[in-house]
């Protein structure tokens, strides 16, 4: 008997053995494949939703908390790029460590039971600072980045191999058994290629290396028509359901849908409204596309001076479906779980057979995924800007707003429409955290703060002369923002341009990205280009001495370009000419090809003050403020609790900020953006583009920045800034990130929510339109119903009041169906609250708290 239980309890754990491998995902190599219609994986057609994380935007610590709620929005795959200049800022020096774990990132997301699409690039674009290549690569002798150039060639050989090596070691591909099902080599050069006489040579050579590293996954190229087989060419875009791929035997795929867009310093802020989101994938699917990727899904923030541009912000929070902080952003996120639950519901059907597409009338049409055996999946679409229809489709009657998109699992019933939104909306706040004097402070405190100079001028060692003016690019290798290039010009006295109201001016351009002009000390004048043209002109008066005058011009870069043909040749700095130019004929002198002195980086800079040590703080006397070029420092208590928090650097100019020696990027508060071009409520009707919905006009277009939780401890925090231009560090605040109300909005003429999808007409009907609220934390409860009415309610979430009709009951229905719970589900109908204006559609809005 005992041996026999024993034999029992082997054979238990074999069984718990067998079902746990099975559980684990990615334990066996998985065959990657495609056809004409999408990629294969062991033999199966799938229909894959992506989005991109880039791993450098946020830290190790987020990266769990993001790849779940990925997974929960409902992406199979995770899209990165692989930073080549984070991975080996000197050649042949690689860094792997904290951000830069891609292995970790990548095991994390195959642990969660995703896929990953590794766009190794190298080339990255990205709004990466010089689109992801090492600045040494342009330093090397006859170089022509990404073009068919031995040297160049040879490099972007080595480093692909390098990080496919890499997986493979670690077993990461899926023909290992792991979770990387694609990979991409370049990036969108079709774009530009036309600039490069050895463009066809060269993509060739790619995609050949690319196929030779044999990866046994298959590899992409995005926006490259000319993609050679066996690569797949993708799509990049808004939109993208009219693509076709170059071969009959390749799948539509769609690798960056572009979920908002960047910020640039200077500009607006672009969002991007989910129903055209929405139209845009559920039209993709529609036309015979399987896999499309968000681009981006978490933007998150460009810390360091990873940021390119020039001009992009700190920020790259991208309006994705995850915010900068890591919170879901609704009812983007919300409302896109949904379309990819719907178009799942279509899957089997969609990839068993071709779409047929017939026209519905103007601007409208049908496509059905019909197959022999009877599984039948629709869509309909409206594409008219302005007009809802009414359609007819296999004899029944069906409701289409414009710009919007019915899907329909069974050819018959409407499990989703792309305009109808039935997540929940969430208003996500940053509250202000009080300072240390407000005695009932339980948030961030500042104590006082200490400062150094940075010296105007030449102070290093290494500083040295030239004669004429440098490029800056060539001369920084990109070490330092900052380049001094300084001068002494000698006065005798009888000049004209020395006179008083000889109207003498310093003129200076430069190719960008922002300058300082100092004169003995002094600073005149200052210029800055913007995202749109990075070049810098300014002319400025000075009034000079007799004697020995002191010209000191700071150059400044603010993240180098990644994108356009021959991006990496277009040079930054002071190139000049630099004139001092007086009213009289011939009084002008130009200083452009005197002998200049060069000073690479700041002294603070040498002397590692964004670490907060040395002893060179001061305290005494009272606080400068207002001064440039100035290094503060303070310390400081961490919000409480667990919510991301930003710095509000709001009181400052422009510079850079370090908290416990983690540089998180540039600030620049002081660029503002321009007053025109915002829009209150945009309209998602219509195509869109990067400038049609914009926020933030005549604002900051950066005032907050992120300090990831990781780095801060509970007390006794460093924060070194820089300040360039002159500002009050006293105004310097904290803010934590906090979801302040959810809000629902549900019609009576709604889709039921996906989930209580059903084909079974009399269920449906039985259920109805649903509002439904959760608070986005396990352990929050709904604290407090703020507002809630049935009838014609109006506004949006936080502003809604009651319109002409409401029912009385809505307030303490909704109270006693959602107060004390995290989550709750009300039907929206005429049952539960009456008919308060009988023939007319009514909705459910409801705005509520969670705590
Ligand atoms: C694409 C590029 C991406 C990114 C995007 C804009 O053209 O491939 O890397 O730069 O534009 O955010």
């Amino acid at each position: 008997m005992i041996i026999e239980e024993s034999k029992m309890r082997g054979v238990r754990f074999v069984v718990f053995l067998l079902f746990a491998l099975n559980t684990v995902s990615f334990c066996f190599a998985d065959n990657v494949t495609y056809d004409h219609r999408a990629l294969v994986i062991n033999g199966k057609r799938r229909v894959l939703v992506s989005g991109s994380i880039h791993y450098p935007r946020s830290t190790p610590d987020m990266w769990p908390d993001l790849i779940q709620k990925s997974k929960q929005g409902g992406l199979d795959v995770i899209e990165t790029y692989v930073f080549w200049n984070l991975h080996e800022p000197v050649r042949g020096q690689y860094n792997f460590e904290g951000r830069n774990d891609l292995v970790k990132f990548v095991k994390l997301v195959g642990e969660a039971g995703l896929y990953v699409h590794l766009r190794i690039g190298p080339y990255v674009c990205a709004e990466w600072n010089y689109g992801g290549f090492p600045i040494w690569l342009h330093f090397i002798p006859g170089i022509v980045l990404r073009s068919d150039n031995e040297p160049f060639k040879a490099e972007m050989q080595r480093f692909t191999a390098k990080i496919v090596d890499m997986m493979k070691q670690e077993n990461l591909y899926a023909s290992q058994g792991g979770p990387i099902i694609l990979s991409q080599i370049e990036n969108e050069y079709g774009n530009i290629d036309s600039a490069y006489p050895s463009a066809k040579t060269y993509i060739k050579w790619a995609a050949e290396m690319a196929t030779s590293l044999d990866t046994g996954v298959p590899w992409v190229m995005c926006q490259q028509s000319d993609a050679p087989d066996p690569i797949i060419n993708t799509c990049n875009g808004f939109y993208c359901d009219q693509f076709t791929p170059n071969s009959d035997k390749k799948p539509k795929m769609w690798t960056e849908n572009w979920s908002g867009w960047f910020s640039a310093f200077g500009d607006a802020v672009p969002y991007r409204p989910v129903e055209d989101i929405a139209f845009a994938v559920a039209r993709f699917y529609q036309l015979g596309g399987t896999f499309q990727n968000y681009y981006m899904y978490h933007g998150g923030t460009n810390f360091g001076r990873t940021s390119g541009g020039p001009f992009i912000t700190t920020t790259y929070d991208y309006d994705a479906p995850i915010d900068e902080y890591g919170l879901v952003r609704q009812p983007k996120w919300g409302h896109l779980k949904d379309v990819h639950k719907a178009i799942k519901l279509c899957e089997e059907a969609m990839l068993a057979t071709d779409p047929k597409t017939t026209s519905l009338g103007s601007n409208m049409e049908a496509t059905v995924y019909k197959t022999e055996s009877g599984l039948c999946s629709a869509f309909l679409a409206n594409w008219d800007t302005k007009t809802d229809a009414t359609v007819n489709f296999n004899g029944n009657s069906y409701h289409l707003p414009a710009w919007s998109v019915n899907i329909l699992p069974d050819c018959k019933n409407v499990v989703l429409n792309t305009a109808k939104i039935n997540s929940v909306t969430a208003i996500s706040k940053f509250i202000s955290q009080p300072s240390k004097d407000d005695p009932s402070s339980s948030g961030a405190s500042l104590s006082g703060w200490s400062w150094i100079n940075e010296p105007v001028g030449i102070s290093s060692q290494s500083a040295f002369t030239k004669t004429g003016l440098l490029e800056q690019i060539n001369t920084t290798a990109d070490k330092s923002d900052y380049m001094w290039y300084s001068i002494s010009i000698e006065m005798n006295g009888n000049e004209h341009i020395l006179k008083e109201g000889s109207g003498t001016v310093l003129h200076i351009d430069s190719l960008g990205h922002t300058l300082y002009a100092f004169i003995n000390g002094k600073l005149i004048g200052s210029g800055k280009g913007s995202n749109g043209n990075r070049k810098v002109s300014i002319e400025v008066p000075v009034t000079l001495i007799k004697g020995s005058n002191k010209i000191d011009l700071l150059s400044l870069t603010v993240g180098l370009q990644n994108y356009g043909a021959y991006f990496d040749t277009l040079g930054a700095g002071i190139t000049g000419p630099v004139l001092l130019k007086g009213s009289q004929n011939g009084s002008t002198i130009d200083l452009s090809s005197r002998k200049w002195t060069y000073q690479v980086g700041l002294r603070g800079e040498e002397l590692d003050l964004s670490s907060g040590s040395t002893s060179l703080w001061v305290s005494q006397p009272a606080l400068p403020t207002n001064q440039p070029l100035i290094w503060y420092k303070t310390t400081f208590d961490a919000p409480t609790g667990s919510s991301p928090v930003a710095i509000d650097f709001t009181g400052m100019g422009k510079g850079q900020a370090w908290v416990n020696g983690q540089s998180i990027g540039r600030y620049w508060p002081a660029n503002k953006a321009s007053n025109g071009g915002c829009v209150d409520s945009c309209n998602y009707r219509g195509s869109y583009s990067s400038n049609k919905c914009l926020r933030n006009c005549g604002k900051p277009s950066q005032r907050l920045y992120h300090v990831p939780r990781s780095w801060l401890q509970p007390s006794g925090n460093v924060l070194v800034l820089f300040e360039e231009t002159g500002g009050n560090p006293k105004q310097i605040s904290f803010a934590t990130r906090e979801v302040e109300s959810l809000c629902s909005r549900i019609s009576e003429n709604h889709p039921l929510p996906v989930d209580m999808w059903t084909s079974d007409e009399e269920a449906r009907k039985k259920a109805g339109p649903t509002l439904s609220l959760e608070c986005p934390h396990p352990d929050q409860v709904i604290t407090s119903i703020k507002f809630a009415s049935f009838g014609t309610p109006r506004g949006t979430c936080g502003s809604f009041s009651h319109g002409q009709c409401s029912s009385k009951q809505a307030l303490p229905v909704i109270q006693k169906a959602c107060i004390g719970s995290r989550s709750c589900s009300i039907g929206v109908s005429i049952n539960k609250f009456g008919d308060p204006c009988k023939g007319v559609t009514k909705s459910l809005a409801v705005e509520a708290s969670c705590v």
